[in-house]
């Protein structure tokens, strides 16, 4: 499997911590940036970790900034993305089974090294159920089509 990372300066420890455990794991990281605490805008790492996914090249992302949550926020405005942020492993499970998340977003300020990378495991063990959860998701899909 190829999986793309990336994160801003608050999830600099965070995603090299992630990087060196996947590497570890046998797993082909891309690694998006970025490589320093300089401060950075936390959206463009996450469209080319999401422009990723939609091009094919990788099939999965993980995205680490302080919270998890502006890199979330940022990469479901693409479309074909959908991001979840977990802080526990009942919503990674959940939100591969259910929502069939392709980006998992983690908060280095408020989720600790040891929980993230079990969270990290729980999300890529996951598989989509399908079945009435398809449904849900392909509407997902066409809220991408929604203009305003
Ligand atoms: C950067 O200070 C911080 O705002 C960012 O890492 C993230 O938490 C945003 O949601």
């Amino acid at each position: 499997m190829k999986l793309a990372i990336a994160c801003d300066h608050g999830g600099f420890a965070l995603k090299e911590a992630v990087k060196k455990y996947l590497l570890e794991q046998g797993i082909e990281v891309n690694d998006f940036g970025c490589h320093s605490r300089e401060s950075v805008d936390f959206p463009d790492y996450a469209k080319i970790v999401g422009e990723s996914i939609v091009a094919g090249q990788n099939e999965l992302g993980i995205l680490c900034c302080g919270t998890g949550i502006g890199m979330s926020i940022a990469a479901n405005k693409i479309t074909g993305i959908r991001a979840a942020v977990a802080g526990d492993v009942f919503s990674a499970k959940a939100t591969r089974e259910h929502n069939n998340s392709n980006i998992l977003c983690l908060g280095e300020r408020v989720t600790g090294e040891g929980l993230a990378l079990l969270i990290i495991d729980t999300w890529l063990q996951a598989e989509f159920l399908g079945g009435r959860h398809e449904r849900r998701v392909e509407a997902i899909g066409e809220l991408e089509k929604h203009l305003c």
